[in-house]
């Protein structure tokens, strides 16, 4: 934690929109059942909605995505404004400025396209809406490693770095902190989590539902920019990192970044791109788009723990399932003791992020009788089914929570968002060809290829 001074208020860029319909409002109201949100939170947007709609948005987006608590949406309601009008209008920003009164610490959130970061940051800048304020960026962060450094060098002219808070959700999730915590508060993995032992990592962030009312945002960005690029990339950098020195903010974002670079920029032919056959019917997406709905890939870490173990990534829109696994595979051992010796994929530790939470140590043990066969079991050494296991703080309320005090532990610092960039920076620009799939399946065939000499995709 820092000891910076709190935001004195949360303004929210694109209000109307899906993000904040889908989890802000949620997490907003959890902020104030936890007393972590007192201040005014003023909604920006284009659309212009009365006072008494922008309310009632906000009770149906708690009612569908969470449970709405009378007490605590009666206080969210007296502290919502609004401002509306265009990002290119510099009246908006002077309204902005009236309503923000004498607050002076403001909370920027900006969760509108990215095309239009650059205005709205210049019109903050020009109102006098800065000084003493911090900005939330929503990911993608750029959309290339160019542009990730020009749209920082912008937010630099404006925000000092440490009034920058670049955020990717999964960094708020129990479960992908607890890939961090698990790892370094037990020894016995360490000896383990290695090229000596690990025979391959598969990461696996299957979504059956497509890209419903998104459409538009969706074929802008493409699947590696929408969660290989941030999240799955952050999901690996915890796990294939040293330990940090500390729990200091830095310390850890240090390590995140050094792991980062020395993963190699990836290549077409370990990558299969992939798109479901419905997409171009989709609303905003364009009827010949070549945006990838899926992608398959494989990694390589150049460094003395990692050289030679393969880091698998699969990830994409209208799946057979919804799941997101993360499976670290130990390689066999050898088969000079038993005749049946336990086949490769039999030891393992599964962190499993959602929809439950667990994690499981794959292993075998003896089926009883007389023979010395082997048979498969799952040491489960935790569990839950909701993401905020045990607390019940959801990632977003975790982040706008720790945005505005000032600490930026789970947000991405900039040097760690151009080390991932320069990862897929390579098939961006020259991306490998688009495989059509069917819905309800795993994606294309060549997908299965990929991973073919390492015993396939875990759990399918
Ligand atoms: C978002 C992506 O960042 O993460 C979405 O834009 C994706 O396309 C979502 O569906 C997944 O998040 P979660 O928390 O549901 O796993």
């Amino acid at each position: 934690m820092t000891d910076h001074p709190a935001s004195d208020a949360l303004v929210f860029f694109g209000i109307t929109g899906d993000l904040a319909y889908k989890k802000i409002f949620p997490a907003l109201q959890a902020l104030v059942q936890r007393e972590r949100l007192n201040v005014p939170v003023i909604g920006v947007a284009r659309s212009q909605l009365s006072d008494a709609d922008l309310i009632e948005r906000a009770r149906a987006s708690i009612t569908e995505h969470d449970t709405l608590d009378p007490a605590a949406f009666q206080k969210l309601s007296s502290l919502l404004g609004h401002v509306w009008g265009d990002y290119s209008d510099a009246a908006t920003f002077t309204r902005l400025r009236e309503r923000l009164g004498n607050a002076k610490r403001p909370l920027f959130y900006l969760a509108v396209p990215p095309s239009l970061f650059p205005t709205v940051v210049q019109h903050l800048a020009d109102s006098g809406c800065t000084a003493g304020a911090r900005i939330v960026i929503e990911k993608p962060f750029g959309r290339d490693l160019q542009s990730a450094r020009s749209l920082n060098t912008l937010l630099r002219t404006v925000f000092p770095e440490d009034s920058i808070f670049r955020i990717d959700h999964y960094l708020g999730k129990e479960a992908v902190q607890n890939l961090m915590y698990f790892r370094f508060a037990n020894t016995f993995l360490e000896p383990l989590w290695n090229r000596h032992y690990v025979d391959s990592v598969q990461i696996t962030m299957a979504e059956s539902m497509g890209v419903a009312g998104r459409g538009a945002f969706y074929d802008e960005t493409g699947v590696i920019r929408d969660v290989i690029q941030n999240h799955l990339l952050q999901i690996i950098s915890y796990l294939a990192m040293e330990a940090p020195s500390s729990t200091w903010p830095e310390a850890i974002r240090d390590e995140q970044a050094k792991v980062l670079r020395t993963i190699r920029p990836l290549s077409p032919e370990h990558l299969v791109l992939g798109q479901f056959r419905s997409y171009r019917q989709e609303p905003g997406v364009a009827p010949d788009s070549r945006v990838p709905t899926f992608a398959a890939l494989q990694l390589a870490i150049d460094s003395w723990r990692w050289e030679g173990v393969p880091f698998f990534i699969r990830a994409g829109k209208c799946l057979a399932e919804s799941r997101t696994d993360v499976m670290v595979e130990l390689k066999p051992a050898p088969p000079v003791v038993f005749q049946q010796a336990a086949p490769r994929g039999a030891n393992y530790v599964r962190f499993r992020l959602s929809p439950d939470v667990a994690i499981n140590i794959g292993a075998y043990t003896k089926v009883p009788g007389e023979g010395m066969a082997g048979q498969p079991v799952e040491l489960s050494v935790a569990s839950g089914t909701r993401q905020g296991v045990g607390t019940r703080l959801g990632p977003y309320e975790r982040l706008l929570g720790d945005a505005m005090t000032g600490d930026a532990t789970l947000f991405a610092r900039q040097d760690v968002v151009e080390a991932a960039w320069a990862i897929v920076d390579p098939v961006i620009k020259d991306p490998a060809a688009l495989l059509e799939y069917d819905c309800g399946g795993w994606g294309p065939a060549d997908a299965d290829q990929l991973v073919a000499s390492f015993g396939g995709w875990a759990g399918r």
